[in-house]
């Protein structure tokens, strides 16, 4: 179907976002199990803390009114003091070093600065290195922009290091480098398949890419979404790529209060080199100039007083107990041939089925598993179009996040009946 002459490009480049009809089907049909949204596990959810925290801010007459007010595009002062504080403990640096608050924007959610990175960095036509499958909602960016998204497969420990060489080279040899302009790479517990990056293709990856910016004529930035680092309810951490940019010049690390905290409250953010932060503080003043400030003055209140750092092993458990659901479901009514890679953070599992399998939204699978009740998100949706491979169809993203508890075993037991009626 045609657009209407009256929309812009960028109107017309835009599909309605899976996301949108996703969210929908689940809100339209409460009697569905919604194995498809990446909701935030509402029963840990922090509302006693929140309720707390409320009547504090309003308290006092002064903080109140300037919570009730507007604020500054970059963000309140204290919860960016606090929010790099809490980064750099995770990363076992030294805030004052090469980071200040001055490098750390709040947004609207982390979704605000994918957007807002991507926006003041790519025109129409450049070329973003993303993971192979990954988050759909970035390719939805991907699209609106006209950006071409130049897929590197993902391996269980992250980015395929010979892949991203390749993809590198290729660019070179096409000429195309000049267009390259960042990477955006989830690296903890990824959505959609769980996996987390290891510290070492971490540091390779920086080489590598270090090692063609000067075929390409300009700094190539890593954007670092690290919206599941704080779920992690399994194994140590690992550093992040920011931990390896002590000049604070090539990456983007963000991330986000919603999953952790509440999503409800919606607050994300990034620390950005100050090459880029003028620049996404101009389009972000365009847009909003400026997050909500009465979230911003909750959490900041939540850092300061330890209640964030203290709610996180109970959301953390809370978790796991999930996933714990999830797996023993799967192992219980999954055929055979269908596998998956354990997880040990985030909130998904990425089963893969038979190649010749088709889950895609048209496909029988999609259409049964609706039938029966239960809604997951077709793994298409996380693989961007390439001229070198088909885009693959036999997966499929399960959150354990979402749903409440008592029905997960239930939606993997009809998904199950579901793939034996397909022959599998
Ligand atoms: C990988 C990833 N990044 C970013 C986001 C955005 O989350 P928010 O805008 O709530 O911070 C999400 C949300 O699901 C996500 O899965």
């Amino acid at each position: 179907m045609s657009e209407p002459a009256f929309l812009s490009s960028l109107a017309c480049r835009c599909s309605d976002p899976p996301i949108s009809w996703l969210m929908r089907l689940t809100l339209e049909r409460p009697e569905l199990i919604s194995l498809a949204v990446g909701f935030t596990d509402d029963e840990t959810l922090p509302v006693g803390e929140v309720g707390a925290l409320v009547d504090e801010l309003l308290r006092d007459d002064a903080g109140a009114r300037i919570a009730l007010q507007y604020g500054s595009t970059e963000g309140d002062p204290e919860l960016r003091k606090l929010t790099l504080d809490y980064v750099c403990r995770q990363d076992g640096l030294a805030p004052g070093a090469a980071l200040s608050p001055e490098d750390v924007v709040i947004t609207n959610g982390s979704q605000q600065l994918l957007y807002l990175v991507s926006e003041v960095l790519c025109d129409p036509g450049d070329i973003v290195i993303i993971e192979d499958p990954t988050y759909f909602v970035y390719l939805g960016i991907v699209e609106a922009m006209g950006i071409c998204a130049a897929p590197v497969p993902l391996e269980s420990d992250g980015l395929s290091l010979d892949g991203l060489k390749q993809t590198l080279q290729r660019l070179k040899d096409t000429g195309d480098l000049r267009r390259l302009k960042l990477l955006n790479l989830v690296t903890y517990s990824q959505n959609p398949t769980g996996r987390t990056m290891s510290f070492e293709k971490k540091r390779e990856t920086l080489a590598i890419v270090r090692h063609y910016e000067a075929a390409a004529g300009h700094p190539l930035f890593i954007l670092e979404d690290a919206a599941y680092r704080d779920l992690r309810f399994e194994g140590p951490d690992t550093p992040s790529f920011k931990s390896l940019d002590p000049a604070n010049e090539r990456v983007v690390y963000a991330n986000t209060y919603s999953k952790p905290f509440s999503s409800g409250v919606r607050l994300g953010y990034g620390v950005l080199p100050p090459t880029l932060m003028q620049h996404v503080l101009r389009a972000k003043g365009n847009q909003d100039f400026g997050s909500p400030n009465f979230n911003q003055r909750l959490l900041a209140l939540a850092l300061r007083t330890g209640v964030y750092e203290r709610h996180l092993p109970a959301m953390q458990a809370g978790y796991r107990r999930r996933r714990d659901l999830m797996r023993a479901a799967l192992e219980r009514h999954f055929p055979r041939r269908v596998r998956w890679q354990e997880v040990r953070g985030g909130m998904y599992y990425w089963p893969e089925l038979p190649p010749q399998t088709d889950t895609s939204r048209e496909g029988p699978i999609f259409r049964a598993a609706l039938d029966a009740g239960v809604l997951y998100v077709p793994g298409d949706l996380c693989f961007s179009d390439s001229p070198l491979r088909p885009k693959p169809k036999h997966c499929m993203r399960l959150s354990f996040g979402g749903a409440p508890s008592a029905q997960i075993e239930e939606g993997i037991r009809r998904l199950g009946a579901v793939m034996k009626t397909v022959g599998l």
